[in-house]
Protein backbone atom coordinates (compact mmCIF):
# COMPACT_ATOMS: atom_id res chain seq x y z
CA UNK A 1 0.00 0.00 0.00
CA UNK A 2 2.69 2.75 1.03
CA UNK A 3 5.24 2.14 -2.29
CA UNK A 4 2.31 4.44 -4.17
CA UNK A 5 3.13 7.32 -2.12
CA UNK A 6 4.83 10.12 -3.05
CA UNK A 7 7.07 12.15 -0.51
CA UNK A 8 5.88 15.34 0.95
CA UNK A 9 7.58 18.70 1.09
CA UNK A 10 8.07 19.41 5.13
CA UNK A 11 5.75 21.97 6.72
CA UNK A 12 7.65 25.65 5.37
CA UNK A 13 7.80 26.36 9.36
CA UNK A 14 9.72 23.19 10.35
CA UNK A 15 11.71 22.99 7.26
CA UNK A 16 13.21 26.48 7.80
CA UNK A 17 13.65 25.26 11.53
CA UNK A 18 16.02 22.53 9.88
CA UNK A 19 18.05 24.12 7.67
CA UNK A 20 18.51 26.55 10.25
CA UNK A 21 19.93 24.09 12.39
CA UNK A 22 21.87 22.24 9.72
CA UNK A 23 23.51 26.10 8.79
CA UNK A 24 27.18 25.37 10.25
CA UNK A 25 27.80 29.21 10.59
CA UNK A 26 28.14 30.61 14.19
CA UNK A 27 26.90 34.20 13.36
CA UNK A 28 23.83 33.15 12.12
CA UNK A 29 19.96 34.21 13.17
CA UNK A 30 17.11 32.34 13.18
CA UNK A 31 13.90 34.91 13.12
CA UNK A 32 11.71 32.00 11.98
CA UNK A 33 9.62 29.34 13.78
CA UNK A 34 7.95 31.27 16.30
CA UNK A 35 9.89 31.08 19.76
CA UNK A 36 11.06 33.56 21.89
CA UNK A 37 14.47 33.68 22.61
CA UNK A 38 16.53 35.89 25.45
CA UNK A 39 19.78 38.30 25.19
CA UNK A 40 21.72 35.32 24.43
CA UNK A 41 19.32 33.94 21.81
CA UNK A 42 18.24 30.89 23.88
CA UNK A 43 15.19 29.58 24.95
CA UNK A 44 15.25 28.90 28.48
CA UNK A 45 12.59 27.20 30.83
CA UNK A 46 11.41 29.75 32.72
CA UNK A 47 11.94 30.29 36.14
CA UNK A 48 8.75 29.52 37.72
CA UNK A 49 8.10 26.57 35.12
CA UNK A 50 11.54 24.90 36.72
CA UNK A 51 10.32 25.49 40.63
CA UNK A 52 6.44 24.14 39.23
CA UNK A 53 8.62 21.30 37.90
CA UNK A 54 10.53 19.93 40.82
CA UNK A 55 7.67 20.78 43.06
CA UNK A 56 5.95 18.26 40.71
CA UNK A 57 8.73 15.86 40.48
CA UNK A 58 9.15 15.74 44.07
CA UNK A 59 5.46 15.52 44.98
CA UNK A 60 3.81 13.17 42.75
CA UNK A 61 2.24 10.24 43.41
CA UNK A 62 0.95 8.62 39.86
CA UNK A 63 0.88 8.07 36.65
CA UNK A 64 -2.53 7.07 36.00
CA UNK A 65 -4.90 8.14 33.40
CA UNK A 66 -5.82 11.45 33.69
CA UNK A 67 -9.15 11.28 31.90
CA UNK A 68 -10.22 12.55 28.41
CA UNK A 69 -10.82 16.23 29.48
CA UNK A 70 -7.48 16.55 31.15
CA UNK A 71 -7.07 18.15 34.55
CA UNK A 72 -9.82 19.84 36.04
CA UNK A 73 -7.81 22.14 38.45
CA UNK A 74 -5.65 22.77 35.46
CA UNK A 75 -9.00 23.55 33.13
CA UNK A 76 -10.59 26.00 35.75
CA UNK A 77 -7.65 27.53 36.11
CA UNK A 78 -7.47 28.20 32.47
CA UNK A 79 -10.74 29.82 31.96
CA UNK A 80 -9.87 32.34 34.72
CA UNK A 81 -6.29 33.08 32.69
CA UNK A 82 -8.81 33.87 29.31
CA UNK A 83 -11.67 35.78 30.85
CA UNK A 84 -10.62 37.24 33.50
CA UNK A 85 -11.19 35.59 37.45
CA UNK A 86 -14.49 36.66 37.81
CA UNK A 87 -15.83 36.50 34.50
CA UNK A 88 -19.82 35.69 34.87
CA UNK A 89 -19.78 33.39 32.29
CA UNK A 90 -17.55 31.13 34.63
CA UNK A 91 -19.84 31.68 37.47
CA UNK A 92 -22.94 30.85 35.46
CA UNK A 93 -21.83 27.62 34.22
CA UNK A 94 -21.98 28.72 30.86
CA UNK A 95 -18.36 27.53 29.95
CA UNK A 96 -16.27 24.41 30.09
CA UNK A 97 -12.57 23.72 29.04
CA UNK A 98 -10.68 20.81 28.42
CA UNK A 99 -6.98 20.14 28.21
CA UNK A 100 -5.75 19.75 25.15
CA UNK A 101 -2.09 18.85 23.44
CA UNK A 102 -0.90 21.62 22.51
CA UNK A 103 -3.45 24.82 20.51
CA UNK A 104 -2.95 22.49 17.77
CA UNK A 105 -5.33 19.98 19.64
CA UNK A 106 -7.35 22.43 20.57
CA UNK A 107 -7.96 23.96 17.02
CA UNK A 108 -8.28 20.00 15.49
CA UNK A 109 -10.60 19.08 18.54
CA UNK A 110 -13.01 22.49 18.35
CA UNK A 111 -12.79 21.35 13.83
CA UNK A 112 -14.34 17.61 14.77
CA UNK A 113 -16.61 18.99 17.47
CA UNK A 114 -17.67 21.70 14.77
CA UNK A 115 -17.75 18.69 11.98
CA UNK A 116 -19.96 16.59 14.66
CA UNK A 117 -22.68 19.87 15.33
CA UNK A 118 -22.62 20.05 11.30
CA UNK A 119 -20.50 18.16 8.72
CA UNK A 120 -21.78 21.21 6.44
CA UNK A 121 -19.87 23.80 8.56
CA UNK A 122 -17.93 26.78 6.82
CA UNK A 123 -15.00 28.15 8.57
CA UNK A 124 -13.95 31.85 7.58
CA UNK A 125 -10.41 32.47 8.34
CA UNK A 126 -7.84 35.71 7.66
CA UNK A 127 -5.84 36.24 5.00
CA UNK A 128 -3.50 35.68 5.57
CA UNK A 129 -3.31 33.20 8.35
CA UNK A 130 -1.30 30.57 10.47
CA UNK A 131 -0.43 27.89 7.88
CA UNK A 132 -1.37 25.17 9.93
CA UNK A 133 -4.94 26.49 10.53
CA UNK A 134 -5.73 25.17 6.83
CA UNK A 135 -4.93 21.63 7.61
CA UNK A 136 -6.10 21.57 11.02
CA UNK A 137 -9.56 22.75 10.59
CA UNK A 138 -10.28 21.71 6.73
CA UNK A 139 -8.52 18.51 7.57
CA UNK A 140 -11.47 17.52 9.84
CA UNK A 141 -13.59 17.85 6.91
CA UNK A 142 -14.34 21.92 7.35
CA UNK A 143 -15.24 23.81 4.52
CA UNK A 144 -12.62 27.00 4.41
CA UNK A 145 -13.18 30.42 3.07
CA UNK A 146 -10.75 33.09 3.48
CA UNK A 147 -11.87 37.27 4.87
CA UNK A 148 -9.00 39.48 3.09
CA UNK A 149 -7.61 40.71 6.59
CA UNK A 150 -4.24 42.60 5.56
CA UNK A 151 -3.79 45.16 2.97
CA UNK A 152 -0.24 43.98 1.44
CA UNK A 153 0.74 47.72 0.56
CA UNK A 154 0.59 49.09 4.45
CA UNK A 155 1.24 45.65 5.97
CA UNK A 156 -1.64 46.97 8.36
CA UNK A 157 -5.10 45.52 8.81
CA UNK A 158 -7.73 45.66 5.78
CA UNK A 159 -10.35 46.36 8.34
CA UNK A 160 -13.51 47.67 5.65
CA UNK A 161 -12.21 44.57 3.48
CA UNK A 162 -12.95 42.69 6.25
CA UNK A 163 -16.14 43.62 6.73
CA UNK A 164 -17.21 43.49 3.84
CA UNK A 165 -16.47 40.65 2.59
CA UNK A 166 -17.94 38.64 5.95
CA UNK A 167 -21.09 40.40 4.63
CA UNK A 168 -20.95 37.12 2.89
CA UNK A 169 -21.37 34.60 5.66
CA UNK A 170 -23.93 32.55 5.90
CA UNK A 171 -25.97 31.72 10.02
CA UNK A 172 -24.07 29.39 11.53
CA UNK A 173 -21.02 29.91 9.68
CA UNK A 174 -17.57 30.09 11.88
CA UNK A 175 -15.04 33.32 11.83
CA UNK A 176 -11.65 32.49 13.36
CA UNK A 177 -10.10 35.16 15.04
CA UNK A 178 -6.57 35.87 16.20
CA UNK A 179 -6.79 36.35 20.08
CA UNK A 180 -3.81 38.82 19.81
CA UNK A 181 -0.76 39.15 18.42
CA UNK A 182 -1.64 37.67 14.64
CA UNK A 183 0.08 35.02 13.20
CA UNK A 184 2.05 35.74 10.84
CA UNK A 185 1.67 39.69 10.75
CA UNK A 186 1.47 41.09 14.25
CA UNK A 187 -1.55 43.13 12.81
CA UNK A 188 -4.32 43.43 15.25
CA UNK A 189 -7.83 44.67 15.41
CA UNK A 190 -7.95 47.23 18.23
CA UNK A 191 -11.31 47.41 20.94
CA UNK A 192 -13.34 49.20 19.01
CA UNK A 193 -12.33 47.10 15.75
CA UNK A 194 -13.37 43.94 18.15
CA UNK A 195 -16.73 45.56 18.93
CA UNK A 196 -17.67 45.97 15.35
CA UNK A 197 -17.00 42.47 15.07
CA UNK A 198 -18.85 41.82 17.93
CA UNK A 199 -21.75 43.31 16.20
CA UNK A 200 -21.19 41.79 12.96
CA UNK A 201 -21.39 38.12 14.37
CA UNK A 202 -24.54 38.98 16.57
CA UNK A 203 -26.55 40.50 13.17
CA UNK A 204 -25.09 37.70 10.94
CA UNK A 205 -25.68 34.94 13.59
CA UNK A 206 -22.01 33.20 13.31
CA UNK A 207 -19.72 31.24 15.46
CA UNK A 208 -17.03 33.21 17.03
CA UNK A 209 -13.66 30.80 17.14
CA UNK A 210 -10.70 32.43 18.75
CA UNK A 211 -7.49 31.41 18.25
CA UNK A 212 -5.83 32.55 21.54
CA UNK A 213 -1.86 31.55 21.17
CA UNK A 214 0.07 34.57 22.45
CA UNK A 215 -1.82 35.82 25.47
CA UNK A 216 0.34 37.93 27.56
CA UNK A 217 3.28 38.62 25.02
CA UNK A 218 1.37 41.69 23.10
CA UNK A 219 0.75 44.03 25.40
CA UNK A 220 0.17 41.91 28.93
CA UNK A 221 -2.17 39.38 30.04
CA UNK A 222 -5.28 41.35 30.79
CA UNK A 223 -5.00 43.97 27.70
CA UNK A 224 -4.28 41.03 25.05
CA UNK A 225 -7.83 39.25 26.07
CA UNK A 226 -10.08 42.47 26.15
CA UNK A 227 -11.34 42.05 22.81
CA UNK A 228 -11.79 38.35 23.24
CA UNK A 229 -13.83 38.74 26.52
CA UNK A 230 -15.89 42.02 25.28
CA UNK A 231 -16.75 39.17 22.62
CA UNK A 232 -17.65 36.55 25.30
CA UNK A 233 -19.37 38.75 26.58
CA UNK A 234 -22.36 39.49 23.83
CA UNK A 235 -22.55 36.33 22.02
CA UNK A 236 -24.29 32.99 22.95
CA UNK A 237 -21.65 30.44 22.04
CA UNK A 238 -18.23 30.52 21.19
CA UNK A 239 -15.37 28.54 21.03
CA UNK A 240 -11.53 29.63 22.30
CA UNK A 241 -8.39 27.63 21.70
CA UNK A 242 -5.48 28.59 23.91
CA UNK A 243 -2.11 27.51 24.16
CA UNK A 244 0.80 27.65 26.85
CA UNK A 245 3.43 27.02 24.44
CA UNK A 246 4.81 30.52 23.99
CA UNK A 247 3.29 32.32 27.03
CA UNK A 248 4.86 29.53 29.51
CA UNK A 249 7.40 28.35 27.03
CA UNK A 250 5.88 25.01 27.08
CA UNK A 251 6.74 24.51 23.16
CA UNK A 252 7.83 20.86 23.16
CA UNK A 253 5.36 19.69 26.36
CA UNK A 254 2.11 20.71 24.23
CA UNK A 255 -0.26 22.25 26.75
CA UNK A 256 -2.96 23.82 25.52
CA UNK A 257 -7.08 23.84 26.28
CA UNK A 258 -10.13 24.66 24.42
CA UNK A 259 -12.83 26.34 25.81
CA UNK A 260 -16.84 25.85 24.75
CA UNK A 261 -19.48 28.76 25.87
CA UNK A 262 -22.98 28.27 25.21
CA UNK A 263 -26.32 29.76 26.13
CA UNK A 264 -27.00 28.15 29.06
CA UNK A 265 -25.18 25.48 31.51
CA UNK A 266 -27.13 22.46 30.63
CA UNK A 267 -26.50 23.26 26.95
CA UNK A 268 -22.51 23.71 28.22
CA UNK A 269 -23.00 20.06 29.71
CA UNK A 270 -24.20 18.31 26.52
CA UNK A 271 -21.58 20.07 24.19
CA UNK A 272 -19.10 19.33 26.38
CA UNK A 273 -20.27 15.56 26.96
CA UNK A 274 -20.36 15.46 22.81
CA UNK A 275 -16.56 17.10 23.08
CA UNK A 276 -14.91 14.46 25.52
CA UNK A 277 -16.20 11.57 23.35
CA UNK A 278 -14.95 13.33 20.16
CA UNK A 279 -11.26 13.38 22.29
CA UNK A 280 -12.21 10.18 23.34
CA UNK A 281 -12.27 8.78 19.80
CA UNK A 282 -8.99 11.00 18.58
CA UNK A 283 -6.33 10.93 21.22
CA UNK A 284 -8.29 9.44 24.17
CA UNK A 285 -6.39 11.66 26.92
CA UNK A 286 -4.67 14.49 26.58
CA UNK A 287 -0.60 14.26 28.02
CA UNK A 288 -0.49 15.58 32.02
CA UNK A 289 2.73 17.30 32.35
CA UNK A 290 2.95 20.54 30.80
CA UNK A 291 -0.59 21.10 32.12
CA UNK A 292 0.67 20.10 35.81
CA UNK A 293 3.17 22.61 35.39
CA UNK A 294 0.74 25.46 34.46
CA UNK A 295 -1.92 24.44 37.13
CA UNK A 296 0.83 24.41 40.04
CA UNK A 297 2.02 27.91 38.89
CA UNK A 298 -1.57 29.29 38.86
CA UNK A 299 -2.86 28.14 41.83
CA UNK A 300 0.30 29.42 43.38
CA UNK A 301 0.23 33.25 44.55
CA UNK A 302 3.77 33.24 44.48
CA UNK A 303 4.80 31.17 41.69
CA UNK A 304 1.74 33.00 40.05
CA UNK A 305 3.57 36.33 40.60
CA UNK A 306 6.62 34.86 39.37
CA UNK A 307 5.57 33.48 36.22
CA UNK A 308 3.61 37.30 35.26
CA UNK A 309 6.77 39.32 36.05
CA UNK A 310 9.21 36.50 34.06
CA UNK A 311 6.11 37.22 31.13
CA UNK A 312 6.05 40.88 31.83
CA UNK A 313 9.87 41.35 31.43
CA UNK A 314 9.51 39.08 27.84
CA UNK A 315 6.67 40.93 26.46
CA UNK A 316 8.58 44.25 27.17
CA UNK A 317 11.63 42.96 25.39
CA UNK A 318 9.81 42.34 22.67
CA UNK A 319 8.17 45.70 22.53
CA UNK A 320 11.61 47.29 22.84
CA UNK A 321 12.71 45.36 20.19
CA UNK A 322 10.21 45.89 17.81
CA UNK A 323 10.89 49.61 18.73
CA UNK A 324 14.65 49.17 17.47
CA UNK A 325 14.43 47.13 14.55
CA UNK A 326 11.59 49.50 13.18
CA UNK A 327 14.08 52.66 14.20
CA UNK A 328 16.77 50.70 12.25
CA UNK A 329 14.76 50.10 9.07
CA UNK A 330 13.33 53.45 9.07
CA UNK A 331 16.49 55.05 7.31
CA UNK A 332 15.80 52.88 4.09
CA UNK A 333 11.74 53.42 3.98
CA UNK A 334 8.73 53.19 6.52
CA UNK A 335 8.71 50.36 8.96
CA UNK A 336 7.05 52.14 11.77
CA UNK A 337 4.40 49.80 11.63
CA UNK A 338 6.58 47.22 13.31
CA UNK A 339 7.19 49.07 16.17
CA UNK A 340 3.05 49.26 16.21
CA UNK A 341 2.21 45.81 15.81
CA UNK A 342 2.26 43.09 18.72
CA UNK A 343 3.40 39.89 19.33
CA UNK A 344 6.32 37.43 18.07
CA UNK A 345 5.91 38.13 14.19
CA UNK A 346 5.77 41.26 11.55
CA UNK A 347 5.92 40.91 7.77
CA UNK A 348 8.81 43.20 6.21
CA UNK A 349 6.92 43.07 2.88
CA UNK A 350 10.17 41.67 1.19
CA UNK A 351 10.20 39.42 -1.96
CA UNK A 352 11.51 35.63 -1.41
CA UNK A 353 14.18 36.55 -3.46
CA UNK A 354 15.18 39.11 -0.88
CA UNK A 355 14.58 36.93 2.09
CA UNK A 356 16.86 34.32 -0.10
CA UNK A 357 19.64 36.41 -0.15
CA UNK A 358 19.55 37.48 3.67
CA UNK A 359 19.48 33.71 4.42
CA UNK A 360 21.88 32.60 1.85
CA UNK A 361 24.54 35.54 2.19
CA UNK A 362 23.90 36.68 5.67
CA UNK A 363 22.78 33.54 7.55
CA UNK A 364 19.46 35.71 8.53
CA UNK A 365 16.87 33.12 8.70
CA UNK A 366 13.02 34.03 7.93
CA UNK A 367 9.99 32.52 6.53
CA UNK A 368 9.60 33.21 2.39
CA UNK A 369 6.92 35.45 2.71
CA UNK A 370 9.52 37.80 4.67
CA UNK A 371 7.56 37.00 8.18
CA UNK A 372 9.85 37.89 10.99
CA UNK A 373 10.34 36.57 14.49
CA UNK A 374 11.12 39.87 16.39
CA UNK A 375 11.61 38.15 19.20
CA UNK A 376 14.41 35.97 17.96
CA UNK A 377 16.51 39.26 17.59
CA UNK A 378 18.71 40.98 20.43
CA UNK A 379 20.35 44.19 21.07
CA UNK A 380 23.56 42.66 19.93
CA UNK A 381 22.51 41.11 16.51
CA UNK A 382 20.37 43.79 15.40
CA UNK A 383 22.61 46.39 13.88
CA UNK A 384 24.23 43.48 11.63
CA UNK A 385 20.44 42.45 10.92
CA UNK A 386 19.18 45.61 9.59
CA UNK A 387 21.98 46.50 8.04
CA UNK A 388 21.34 43.36 6.06
CA UNK A 389 17.80 44.12 5.16
CA UNK A 390 19.14 47.75 4.25
CA UNK A 391 21.62 46.39 2.41
CA UNK A 392 19.10 43.79 -0.08
CA UNK A 393 15.82 46.76 0.13
C1 LIG B 1 5.02 29.61 14.26
O1 LIG B 1 4.07 30.12 13.65
O2 LIG B 1 6.19 29.73 13.92
C2 LIG B 1 4.73 28.82 15.51
O3 LIG B 1 3.39 28.87 15.84
C3 LIG B 1 5.30 27.47 15.48
C4 LIG B 1 4.59 26.51 14.58
O4 LIG B 1 4.26 25.42 15.02
O5 LIG B 1 4.40 26.82 13.40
Amino acid sequence: MFETLKPLPQDPILQLMQTFRDDPRPDKVDLGIGVYKDDAGNTPIMAAVQEAERRLLAGETTKSYVGPAGSASYNDAMARLILGANNTLIRDGRTSVVQTPGGCGALRMAAEFLRLCNPATTVWVSTPTWANHLPLLGGAGLTIREYPYLNRDTLQVDFAAMLESLEGAGTGDVLLLHGCCHNPSGADLDLEQWKEVTNLIQRKGLLPFVDMAYQGLGEGLDQDAAGLRHLASQVPEMLVAASCSKNFGLYRERTGALMLISETASINQAATSQLLSVIRSHYSMPPAHGAAIVETILEDANLNRQWQDELNSMCERILHLRQAFAESLTPAGDFSFIAHQRGMFSFLGITPEKVRALREDHGIYMLDSSRVNVAGLNDKVLPRVAEAIRSVL
